[in-house]
């Protein structure tokens, strides 16, 4: 069975774009791929995140995934830190990335101007944590935005770097899970982009009724349609966007029918907007905050999750060990 694997940066929240993107086909894909699912807590070390935030932060996403429907049963669910041998093969990895290609990484760049008082070496060498994170389980697939491709073009690299280096077929190469037709792409509320790409301008599971309404309150739109079955333009679609997915195909046709005749008001739009994205959440909402007030059930999903990780993850390590000639006397 073809093994997929995902990480998710522990500082990280799952907005609507997450939940009807990636995350609704991981909920289906756990039953016919050997999934990896974990929590990147390590990769957040990179911004200096506070000792006092680590435990809610891993909490928080920990939650969003099983509510989502992510079975700790079926998948392997697991935080980074619980699983030392990645540490180890992090350090063997970074034997073969080069200081210039790690330069010129298009996220480290960005990073570098982002926060130019911590250019860290942790920030510099993130791709080669990232690699270590998904050949430690021998991955095949693993499902990546645009943003994180040239990561697994690196991953590549040094995965091969390292067959060439010892002669051996040791590490299948990794690439990118294409969900084809199964990706429903939503778009951010302020017609600029996906959901999530610019600071406030997504819906977030966590959320709660009330800041769902202000925020599609506040969603861009234009001063309305001025000829019939005009065009719509980015800000409006993205609106009807988010629509079709949380709506009833009545709501949908209703509104574009008045935005085609030129009678619609945005303001009752957004409001019905705002209600049925409220529906869809209430139900993972629930499940969230079941899962946040059951800290002895999150314990048992960590363990079990630590178990099914480290087992393969110790599994590769003594090859690799034993590949780079490390070996017991
Ligand atoms: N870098 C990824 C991101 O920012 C998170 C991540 C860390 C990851 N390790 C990974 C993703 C391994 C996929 C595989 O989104």
């Amino acid at each position: 069975m073809e093994i997929v694997l995902s990480g998710i940066r522990s500082t990280g929240r799952l907005h609507l774009g997450n939940y009807f993107g990636a995350v609704r086909n991981f909920v289906k894909m756990q039953h016919n791929y050997n999934c990896y699912f974990f929590i990147a807590d390590w990769h957040s070390l990179t911004t200096h995140t506070k000792p006092e935030d680590w435990k809610s932060n891993v909490k928080q996403i920990l939650c969003e995934y099983l509510a989502c429907g992510l079975d700790p049963e079926v998948a392997t669910i697991y935080i980074q830190s619980d699983v030392p041998e990645i540490a180890e093969l992090y350090l063997y990895l970074n034997m073969l990335a080069y200081k210039g290609e790690l330069e010129r990484t298009a996220s480290f760049k960005e990073k570098a101007r982002q926060q130019p008082d911590n250019i860290n070496a942790g920030l510099l060498t993130y791709p080669v944590l990232m690699a270590a994170d998904i050949i430690i389980h021998k991955a095949n697939k693993v499902p990546v935005g645009k943003d994180q491709e040239q990561h697994l073009e690196m991953t590549r690299n040094f995965a091969s770097r390292f067959n060439n280096l010892y002669g051996v077929d040791y590490f299948p190469m990794p690439t990118a899970f294409n969900f084809g037709n199964d990706l429903i792409k939503i778009p951010g509320l302020d017609g600029s982009g996906k959901m999530g790409k610019s600071e406030g301008n997504g819906i977030y599971l966590s959320d709660d009724a009330k800041t769902v309404e202000k925020k599609v309150m506040r969603a861009v739109t234009d001063s309305g349609p001025t000829q019939k079955n005009q065009k719509m333009p980015e800000p409006i679609k993205n609106l009807f966007t988010i629509l079709e997915v949380v709506s009833t195909p009545d709501t949908v046709e209703h509104f574009k029918h008045q935005y085609n005749e030129c009678t619609i008001r945005y303001g009752e739009l957004k409001k019905q907007l705002a209600a049925d994205i409220n529906k869809t959440l209430d139900p993972i909402r629930e499940r969230i905050q079941y899962f946040q007030s059951n800290d002895e059930h999150l314990a048992k999903v960590v363990k079990l999750g630590r178990d099914k990780a480290r087992a393969s993850a110790a599994k590769t390590l003594k090859d690799v060990r034993e590949i780079i000639g490390i070996r017991p006397f």
